[in-house]
């Protein structure tokens, strides 16, 4: 029996919004990144529908494992590299990138008997994350190109910490310690992600590496994803399973923190934090009945929550609920509930089904 809250993916509009991120890369070549099961997507489905992009980008040696037996064939970097020697050999077999970040990589290299494997040296040029500070990467780099674990040519990347506010300084300043400390030596660049591609075009280099706005969210703090002509290809929806007449001062949900202002319709819908849906939603959050937007009330509850149903006055048990997708974007949501896109749409899809294109059914294939 086929549950009613559902996450469908529209693998068009992913399509459509590889192309935006082509089209804004001008040459730069494309790594998408479909790391976290491609943001909650379906690594695989999404991965397959992005055969026009150059490269694809994961998280760790598993989820490039699953893309290669996947028959995924496009260069793969695995942004974590390799956490032991034995992990290096698979990085050989599987022609797959690693980046190296940290000190103890260079001795797992050192203690390889493997097949030489292709590296990218991560420069940490301001995000305080991953990677090599600036001072130490000219020595880092020649022990590597040194290295006959290490294929030729070796790359050389950075990750961006404040792209998404389009008047931080933060973004020219890291571009500027990169290119200062890796000036004169060869190998490809990387540093863009979807808010560096978009709005710092010298940052694109040889390799851009968008990730949220291939799924269609916002990567910016402030306007929309529609400014930047992307579509939402994650839609979660659900029915309403419930009409309830509610008279004025009546408490809604766990711990009656709302009350009802007046005499009103309410909807329960058949969705909750059990499914991904955020428990920090606030009243006031919008959401589409029958293509009308409505706004939650009360508490969200595991696998509920209600709904102030005075917008839509029509609506009928079984009508369909958008939480999120075409019409209502996800970065609204995230917003009233002091989240960030990015995190709901990793966690909406980890109990649901995923439907591609409408079609529902085939299972959720990361679970
Ligand atoms: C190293 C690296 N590059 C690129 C990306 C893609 O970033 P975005 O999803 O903001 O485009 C990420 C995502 O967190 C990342 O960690």
């Amino acid at each position: 029996m086929k549950r009613a809250a559902t996450a469908t993916v529209d693998l068009d509009a992913l399509r459509h919004n590889l192309t935006v991120a082509q089209t804004a890369a001008a040459g730069s070549r494309v790594m998408a990144v479909v790391k976290a099961n491609a943001y909650g997507h379906g690594l695989i489905t999404i991965a397959k529908a992005l055969q026009h992009a150059d490269g694809l980008a994961v998280a760790c040696l598993d989820e490039a494992i699953r893309l290669r037996h996947a028959g995924l064939a496009q260069p793969i970097l695995v942004l974590q590299g390799f956490h032991d020697v034995e992990q290096i050999a698979l990085f050989a077999q599987l022609n797959l990138i690693a980046v190296v970040h940290h000190a103890e990589q260079l001795q797992m290299l050192r203690d390889s008997d493997s097949a030489a494997i292709r590296i990218w040296l991560k420069i940490d040029t301001g995000m305080g994350r991953l990677g090599f500070y600036p001072v130490d990467v000219r020595e880092v780099y020649q022990q590597l190109k040194g290295s006959s674990a290490v294929q030729n040519e070796v790359g050389l990347m950075s990750h961006m910490a404040s792209a998404d506010e389009l008047d931080s300084p933060v973004t020219a300043q890291q571009l500027a310690c990169f290119n200062d400390c890796t000036q004169g030596l060869a190998g490809e660049r990387s540093l863009a992600n979807s808010a560096a591609l978009l709005a710092s075009p010298e940052s694109r280099a040889d390799w851009v590496r968008p990730g949220l706005m291939l799924y269609g969210a916002n990567p910016f703090v402030s306007g929309t994803a529609a400014d930047w002509n992307l579509r939402p290809v994650m839609s979660l929806s659900s029915r309403l399973m419930a009409i309830k007449q509610i008279c004025k001062g009546q408490r809604v949900g766990y711990a009656g923190s709302w009350t009802a202002p007046e005499k009103m319709l309410m909807g329960l819908v058949a969705i909750g934090y059990g499914d991904g849906y955020p428990r920090h939603a606030v009243v006031g959050t919008p959401l589409l009945i029958a293509g009308k937007r409505a706004t939650l009330i009360g508490r969200v509850s595991m696998d509920l929550l209600n709904v102030d149903l005075s917008s839509v006055p029509e609506a009928k048990v079984g009508d369909e609920v958008v939480l999120w997708g075409e019409g209502l974007p996800v970065d609204e949501v995230a917003q009233s509930s002091s989240t960030l896109a990015y995190e709901l749409l990793c966690g909406a899809t980890k109990n649901l089904e995923l439907g591609i294109n409408g079609e529902i059914g085939i299972g959720n294939e990361s679970n």
